[in-house]
């Protein structure tokens, strides 16, 4: 199910979207105001970098990047979009799951963006949270998004997908039905009951199978490897810091900042 993902990123239409994406989201924006100077003293270490949407922005203010990617395919893009290579920063082909290229304690900051490790089943995402924990220094970072089954459970009710514009009313129902269809095999209630997802979802025209995750399931699966874990919401940049501003959160993914143990 989940080699299907991979063949996803490594198609010529999936790597030609991410090679033109340049912005940076609200939550990664946060976290590059949020360590100002301190950038241009780290080593940098982003995981699945795609088409280097996050490689401009990043890749200036530290001293050391590396950017990997399962998908040579994006790994060739990265390199064309990036020719001038340089020591302090370069692509290679690695799967997070196996980072045995790189040494304990290699990194400083590592970015997993754009819900990449969704893509993985449950033992591969465990297992890259290990991996980051030994490449990454003790005392360290790691950020990464993932989807939250929170926002999702709000889309699988037909009655959120009404407004006051017919015309919006109309494409939220379609989407919303081709949702449940590609989920039949998944109630609304058991979305209600459930921790963890795994969702046929309307990225890249329901192509990929992702993970979704309660917040509160997420910070239990961190605390092994991970301490002092603040929450930001993507759309906003904003850090959540009362367990109301979680409860209210209907992002349809959020960002995590963890310190590595
Ligand atoms: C949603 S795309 C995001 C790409 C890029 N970070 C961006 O934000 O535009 C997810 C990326 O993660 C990569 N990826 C997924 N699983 C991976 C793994 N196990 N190891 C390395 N890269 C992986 C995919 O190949 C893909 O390029």
């Amino acid at each position: 199910m989940f080699e299907h993902n991979h063949q996803v990123y490594i198609a010529r239409d999936i790597v030609q979207h991410y090679r033109q994406l340049n912005q940076l989201q609200p939550a990664e924006q946060s976290i590059l105001d949020l360590f100002g100077d301190e950038w241009s003293s780290m080593k940098m270490l982003d995981i699945g970098v795609g088409g280097g949407r996050t490689t401009q922005h990043f890749s200036r203010v530290v001293q050391e990047y590396v950017g990997v990617d399962y998908s040579h395919e994006m790994i060739a893009a990265c390199q064309k979009r990036f020719p001038s290579a340089s020591q302090s920063r370069v692509f290679e082909v690695v799967d997070a799951r196996d980072m045995s290229q790189f040494a304990d304690n290699s990194f400083d900051f590592i970015l997993f963006s754009f819900n990449g490790i969704d893509s993985l089943s449950h033992q591969d995402r465990l297992q890259v949270f290990q991996e980051v924990n030994r490449v990454g220094k003790t005392g360290g970072y790691f950020f990464f998004s993932s989807h939250s089954l929170q926002g999702l459970e709000r889309e699988f009710n037909w009655r959120n997908q009404i407004s006051l514009n017919p015309l919006k009313t109309y494409v939220n129902l379609v989407m919303f039905g081709l949702l449940r269809f590609f989920n039949r095999s998944i109630p609304p209630q058991q979305i209600k009951d459930s921790a963890r997802e795994i969702i046929q979802d309307e990225s890249h025209n329901f192509r990929l199978k992702q993970y979704y995750i309660r917040p509160q399931e997420q910070l239990n699966q961190l605390e092994a490897d991970f301490d002092n874990i603040s929450i930001y919401s993507w759309s906003s940049g904003l850090e959540l810091t009362t367990q109301q501003d979680l409860d209210a959160n209907i992002d349809m993914w959020l960002y995590y900042l963890c310190r590595i143990k």
